[in-house]
């Protein structure tokens, strides 16, 4: 596990949409999987943007969606629908069949993980995981007592998911289950970037990076994988010892 450290979220945002540009002008065949929320916010604008300016041939990477509430409707804005299409394909007029996200309301959800984890394993795996972590240390909905090898499955969110997680809608909703991408596809990616930015991720970034590693607190996964980078602010970082 690597710490990437920038100045302010701007800079970290900017990294993180350079990076995923570049490898897309590498390996035009890569697969994205992306978390959606405050966090990957900018960096889903400037890598429109970029991929646009730079004229990227984008029409053959693979984008997966890391999660989303169950029963929720695509509609509803604060569904992961909704943030992808707005952010990335609405902008960069995506082929659908180039965009995977769970059916959240679908009657077989258990169908839906195993679909997910077929489409991963066709497409050889996932180059590139941008996750951002949430206030219990969660990453997409592998909550606190997840399993680190589990691959797609319905999660019971935690008390803390669903307060927090009502910062994403217009109105109160109710919250109970969570679809996600699981660890174990996490530890399979190539490159893995957990952002975090402002003091309010202070807390959760140091036990991240100098906690011990446990289910308890789902984050620390990162420090076992050989290419898990932590990309923060200088707000995020300010608890860690070596600041
Ligand atoms: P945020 O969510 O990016 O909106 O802070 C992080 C998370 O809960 O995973």
């Amino acid at each position: 596990m690597q710490i990437l450290s920038f100045k302010n979220y701007e800079k970290l945002s900017g990294y993180t949409a350079d990076f995923i540009a570049d490898s897309i002008k590498n390996k035009p065949n890569m697969v994205l999987c992306m978390a959606s929320g405050s966090t990957p916010a900018l960096t889903c604008d400037l890598l429109t943007q970029k991929l646009k300016k730079d004229k990227v041939d984008y029409s053959k990477f693979t984008f997966i969606g890391l999660d989303e509430w169950v029963g929720l409707p695509p509609t509803n804005t604060g569904s992961c629908h909704y943030f992808f299409h707005k952010k990335i394909f609405e902008p960069l007029q995506l082929s659908p069949s180039q965009y995977f996200l769970f059916n959240a309301l679908s009657d077989d959800l258990k169908g839906e993980c195993s679909k997910m984890d077929k489409i991963i394993t066709g497409k050889a795996g996932i180059d590139i995981m941008i996750v951002g972590i949430g206030m219990n240390g969660h990453i997409g909905f592998n909550e606190p007592g997840s399993s680190f090898s589990a691959l797609s499955h319905i999660a019971e969110l935690d008390e803390i998911t669903k307060s927090v997680g009502q910062k994403y809608f217009n109105e109160p909703v109710q919250l109970g289950k969570g679809i996600t991408i699981g660890f174990g596809h996490l530890m399979n990616t190539k490159k893995v970037f957990l952002m975090a930015n402002g003091t309010r991720k202070a807390e959760v970034i140091k036990k991240t990076i100098e906690g011990p590693v446990t289910k308890s607190f789902p984050a620390s996964i990162m420090q076992q994988h050989a290419n898990g980078f932590i990309l923060i602010d200088e707000e995020a970082g300010a608890l860690l010892k070596n600041q």
